[in-house]
């Protein structure tokens, strides 16, 4: 082995940078939504502190709106807590969680979800492979929501022999996914998770176009 090259064939040492990765993730996103929100907060209240002397009218609009702006900040972090929060997946199973999901979302921003389970499809394999799919399947998501401004979402769970087949499409405005920019890692992450699940993920997208994330992952017959 080179010099600082990572020995990728031990599964170990990839499943904790994996582990690392997802940490240093949950730390951007709470550094540049909620604690960057905070800090912006903070300096209006200055400002409004000044306000009050020379303007008290408008430092009270101003309070008005800076208090809607607090809501919407303790919304957000609601928000990273629930997608944090571990998935009752030994309860429910799989289906049952993706299904709850895709009602949220609906129920959350404005897409329509259409999402059907093909009838040979079942989730009784192993609970830490059904907890690992959800993690995808919410990554997907949150891409979505994220960026594509799409108005439906097109979820298909099919089976071919031993592999489980989650194929997601949305209308939105796509991208080209051999071109994301350096510091994303959402999908990088997707493909090294996959690949550690043994299986594959191929995105198709072009820009207009929508986005396609189709997940193949041998999940039956190995007990
Ligand atoms: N469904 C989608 N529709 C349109 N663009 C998308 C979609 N999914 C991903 N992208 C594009 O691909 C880029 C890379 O996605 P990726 O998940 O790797 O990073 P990110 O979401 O920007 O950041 P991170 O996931 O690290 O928080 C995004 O910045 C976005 O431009
Ligand atoms: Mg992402």
């Amino acid at each position: 082995m080179r010099h600082g090259e990572l020995p990728v064939y031990d599964r170990t040492d990839q499943a904790i940078r994996l582990i690392e990765e997802e940490r240093r993730r949950i730390a951007r996103d709470l550094h540049d939504g909620p604690a960057q929100d905070i800090t912006n907060v903070s300096m209006r209240l200055e400002i409004i502190q000044r306000m009050l002397k020379t303007n008290p009218e408008l430092a009270e609009a101003e309070l008005a709106r800076l208090n809607r702006r607090v809501v919407g900040i303790v919304n957000s972090i609601r928000r990273l807590i629930y997608d944090l929060r571990p998935v009752a997946i030994d309860e429910v199973g799989l289906i049952k969680a993706v299904t709850e999901l895709c009602r949220r979302a609906q129920e959350e921003w404005p897409v329509s979800i259409e999402l059907t389970v093909a009838p040979d499809v079942h989730d009784d394999f192993a609970p830490a492979k059904q907890v690992a799919l959800y993690r995808l399947v919410q990554e997907v998501f949150q891409n979505i929501r994220k960026h594509a401004e799409a108005s439906s979402i097109r979820m298909s769970l099919t089976r071919s022999g031993p592999e489980l087949h989650i194929d997601i499409a949305d209308d939105g405005k796509g991208f080209d996914p051999a071109a994301i920019p350096a510091g994303r890692y959402g999908i990088a992450g997707m493909q090294e998770r996959t690949a550690y699940l043994g299986g594959q993920l191929r995105i198709t997208s072009a820009p207009q176009r929508g986005s396609r994330f189709l997940f193949t992952i041998p999940v039956y017959g190995e007990r």
